[in-house]
């Protein structure tokens, strides 16, 4: 039987931010079952959760304490159970996000950690080492947190343990057989709860090199350490004996009918993301060159190519993302000048210089048309339906991504990606929750403009254009070949051939282009006759 996964459409929902139905101004379990309508009238096939676990919230979820509950500030397990049932009863699957690499510190294991000696069993299930210098005062190796500073924190006895993210998240050591069998027991009792699949955070790192004398990564220009594209045997990124847990795990999860999916969050190359994939790994990686792509047909034709090139070298087909939780809205990343600096335009004073949303938006529709068209599965992350631009102007005080503090206040972070939903026009937390209670992240004044209230009446919307594509998709979905257009794919215009009869075209460029005939199946813009600028269309020709 054919895997449901193959051309599915995931809708990313940020338990946080999605809608909060107790009122306390952060969104719950309970919000995302009021709000499953919503996501079953797009056309998608399931919802993939970040974290709910509870957690100290140190990374917003990201830092898990217990990974059998619910947050009590989220709701409870039954609240889970529900919420499954509501999605299965309207035929969404449902996939949770699962985080091997890193627990929070206040897990009961590192608790235990902190306070058994060093060499003791406890601390071996995270990465504790003397540090070097006379008095061990300097961490053991130069290896660096991906949210700044260094990658190691000295307890009490003057050891030091590894956490490739923030403090509060020390990594898990591998390479104990407990950690192993306690995350095999973790897929087994989601999945025994109904679960239809896992996203796996962090997934290439969690097995590090562990023998002493622990390397240091080597400088590079710049002064920057090297990355995994620069050393194939990156001390903690990318080992070759990583891919052991995922043939284990699939042997796991075949323990369920159906076997539950995998998708891997895999920051690397396609040649070698695509390797986590292979037919007794994982499902599927997320396809990061998708997202990185600039607004440009010749980028966008090359990932296209190399992506599906690469998955077909392992018998799968690829995935597409434009965003997520860690990443700028695509209306604000395509309203920049091209080669923009993110992270350094967020610093600007409220996102200076401001993104052209217009030119944005228009891009973002047409981006939209391209990525549900091709082969393929894709992810669409909450709010991408609704077109929300990033919310560059937080007040340095409601910050909570600690990508900020950790970075010296020289990396904003993501929050401006994870602001509240709005669901209404008005109301002081447009529908967010139903008192009005103030929304954990402040939402824009003008937020309702977005609402999907607002985009429901309005048949030009954004929410519009996901729904009419979504269920276009259908005519092609289980198709898994693109071809090219030869005599039309050239310049600005990308244009290849899905299923039986449908023609996708894409104008990456500012001038019209010519129209060939054909019913459209829907369309970014107006047509007039033409395609404009920064606009796509799906035909279908007889
Ligand atoms: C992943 C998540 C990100 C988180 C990090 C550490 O990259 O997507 O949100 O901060 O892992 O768990």
């Amino acid at each position: 039987m054919r895997q449901w996964w193959r051309d599915a459409v995931l809708y990313q929902v940020y338990p946080r931010s999605f809608a909060d139905a107790d009122g306390d101004g952060t969104g719950d379990i309970a919000g995302i079952t009021s709000r499953l309508d919503h996501v079953a009238d797009l056309g998608v096939d399931g919802i993939w959760l970040s974290p709910f676990y509870t957690s100290p919230w140190a990374d917003g979820g990201y830092d898990v304490a217990d990974f059998r509950d619910v947050d009590p500030r989220l709701g409870t397990l039954a609240d889970f159970d529900a919420m499954v049932a509501a999605a299965h009863a309207r035929d969404l699957r449902v996939m949770v996000d699962i985080v091997p690499n890193h627990t929070s510190h206040e897990h009961p294991w590192f608790r235990a950690a902190l306070a058994a000696p060093p060499g003791s069993p406890e601390r071996d299930l995270y990465v504790f080492r003397d540090g070097r210098g006379e008095h061990g005062e300097l961490p053991p190796t130069n290896w660096l947190s991906a949210f700044g500073g260094p990658a190691w924190s000295r307890v009490a006895d003057g050891q030091w343990y590894l956490h490739l993210f923030a403090p509060e998240q020390p990594d898990l050591n591998w390479d104990d057989e407990r950690v192993r069998e306690e995350f095999r027991d973790i897929l087994r009792f989601w999945s025994g709860r109904g679960v239809d699949g896992f996203r796996i955070d962090v997934a290439s790192a969690l097995v590090k090199d562990l023998r002493e004398p622990l390397r240091d990564l080597v400088l590079v220009e710049g002064g920057r350490v090297e990355d995994v594209g620069a050393n194939p045997d990156h001390p903690f990124l990318d080992r070759p004996e990583v891919h052991e847990v995922y043939r284990d795990w699939r042997r796991v999860l075949a323990e369920f009918d159906p076997p539950r999916a995998t998708v891997g969050e895999v920051w690397l190359p396609g040649e070698r993301r695509v390797l986590y994939t292979r037919p007794d790994e994982l499902d599927q990686v997320f396809n990061f060159d998708f997202l990185r792509a600039e607004w440009d047909a010749d980028a966008y034709r090359g990932v296209i190519d190399s992506s599906l090139a690469d998955a077909a070298r392992v018998g799968t087909v690829p995935t597409w993302v434009i965003g997520n939780h860690d990443v700028v809205r695509p209306v604000s990343v395509l309203g920049l000048p091209r080669g923009t600096d993110q992270e350094a335009w967020l610093l600007g004073d409220g996102g200076d210089p401001k993104a052209d949303l217009e030119l944005g938006t228009r891009r973002a529709r047409a981006l939209a048309l391209l990525e549900l068209a091709l082969p393929g599965s894709a992810y669409v992350y909450q709010g991408e339906e609704l077109g929300l631009p990033e919310v560059a102007d937080i007040p340095a005080e409601a910050l909570e991504d600690p990508r900020w503090e950790r970075s010296g206040h020289t990396d904003k972070g993501r929050d401006g990606c994870r602001v509240p939903l709005p669901w209404t026009v008005a109301g002081p937390s447009f529908g967010f929750n139903a008192n009005g209670a103030a929304p954990w992240l402040p939402q824009p004044e003008e937020w309702g403009r977005w609402s999907v209230e607002a985009q429901a009446a309005d048949p030009g919307s954004v929410l519009h254009l996901y729904r009419r594509a979504l269920a276009q998709r259908r005519r092609f979905r289980a198709d898994e070949t693109l071809t090219w257009d030869d005599s039309l794919n050239r310049g600005p215009l990308l244009a290849f051939r899905r299923g039986a009869d449908v023609l996708v075209l894409v104008n990456t460029g500012e001038e019209s282009l010519g129209l060939p005939d054909g019913e459209v199946l829907v369309a970014s813009a107006e047509l007039d006759g033409a395609l404009p600028g920064s606009a796509a269309v799906w035909l279908r020709q007889a």
